[in-house]
């Protein structure tokens, strides 16, 4: 759908270079929401930027459905983008026109009758829920109702592709929530490709299929969410994951928490219907070990449970290694996080 090939893009000013783009490729499926998280600088915004040709890349190709972007007339270019729609975290509304004016702007040019854009533009206030608000002016409305008339003037042109900049940053937690609700109904039902980025695993957690973990230009980590929820393999995404697992508050406390030498702390992570399986009391009555959970985090995500426990298993040496082992054969991930023989 969207491919990236080996895309640099360096920025120069005042004889300072800036690589913001190092050789990043990547291959956007349609009909997904791909996630793409990383700290500030990582060159995010400029990627996006680079999907429509905003920003022309130094070097590489940007490829939508088979087409080389570089190898289009400005006016093909032109219609192209009309078919890209763009959100952005301060909604870029233009405070003199109204909300109706506001949708019915990208629509000038395309050929269609009063009548069809006046039809069209009451079709987006219903999809965004916003049609008592259409002869208000952006100052009137909340951030919530500003990024619906964002979203709706996006979706003006019909397009494939909505690409997000921040699109939830300026808003609070509970508008956040229903924003994402909307672009999870827009992918669902109009079929729409979304390109996501944000500084929160939270949202990415929300709605994304899949994920791009982009650190200092590259492609860090990427794959299906759920994988990299499960088993993240880098740092960096481990980093942005204990945001939600909660992980350093909870190895903070670990290290107060006193263990005699009978006893072991294990963190245990599984995903899907290893949940179901009632393990923990399994290893009570099978290997004779007591098992206590201090901590338990499950997040269901795409409608899959994804669990981490913190458990501190009693018994004897013996018993306790074989229901590690027990465990990592039912495919439950454990690490032994503290081991009260080695305290000693
Ligand atoms: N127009 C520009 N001119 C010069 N340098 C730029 C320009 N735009 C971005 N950069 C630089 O490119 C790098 C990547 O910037 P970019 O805005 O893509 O990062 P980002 O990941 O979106 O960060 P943030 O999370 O803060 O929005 C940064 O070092 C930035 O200073
Ligand atoms: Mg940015």
């Amino acid at each position: 759908m969207i491919e990236l090939r080996n895309i640099i893009k360096t920025y120069e000013t005042k004889g300072q270079k800036v690589e913001a783009l190092k050789e990043f490729s990547f291959n956007f499926k349609k009909g997904e929401i791909t996630g793409i998280i990383g700290y500030s600088g990582a060159g995010k915004s400029t990627l996006l930027r680079c999907i429509n040709l905003l920003e022309i890349p130094s070097s590489g190709e940007v490829l939508i459905n088979g087409v080389e972007l570089n190898s289009l007339t400005q006016k093909e270019l032109r219609e192209k983008r009309k078919k890209i729609g763009m959100i952005f975290q301060h909604f870029n509304l233009m405070k003199s026109r109204t909300v109706y004016k506001n949708i019915a702007y990208p629509l000038k040019g395309s050929g269609l009758s009063k009548v069809e854009i006046d039809k069209r533009i009451n079709e987006l206030l219903e999809l965004v829920g916003l049609k008592d608000k259409k002869n208000s002016y952006p100052s009137q409305l909340s951030g919530g109702q500003k990024q619906r008339v964002g979203i709706a003037r996006a979706l003006a042109n019909k397009p494939d592709i909505i690409l997000c900049d921040e699109a939830t940053s300026a808003l609070d937690p509970e508008t956040t929530v229903s924003i994402l609700k909307l672009l999870k109904k827009i992918n669902k039902e109009l079929g729409v490709t979304i390109v996501l980025i944000t500084h929160q695993m939270n949202v990415i957690k929300e709605i994304c299929d899949s994920l791009i973990v982009m650190k200092d230009g590259f492609v860090k980590e990427e794959g299906d969410i759920i994988d990299i929820f499960s088993n993240p393999k880098e740092a960096i995404t481990k980093k942005f994951l204990s945001s939600v697992f909660n992980n350093d508050k909870i190895y903070n406390y670990l290290e107060n928490v006193a263990i005699k030498t009978n006893e072991k702390v294990i963190k245990l992570a599984y995903v899907g219907n290893a949940a179901e399986e009632a393990y923990i009391s399994k290893i009570s009555r099978n290997f004779n070990v007591d098992a206590s959970i201090l901590f338990g985090n499950i997040e269901i995500i795409k409608e899959t449970a994804i669990g981490n426990l913190v458990v501190k298993f009693k018994g004897l040496e013996e018993n306790i290694l074989n229901s590690i082992h027990y465990l990592s054969q039912n495919n439950i991930y454990t690490e032994v996080l503290k081991d009260g023989r080695k305290t000693i």
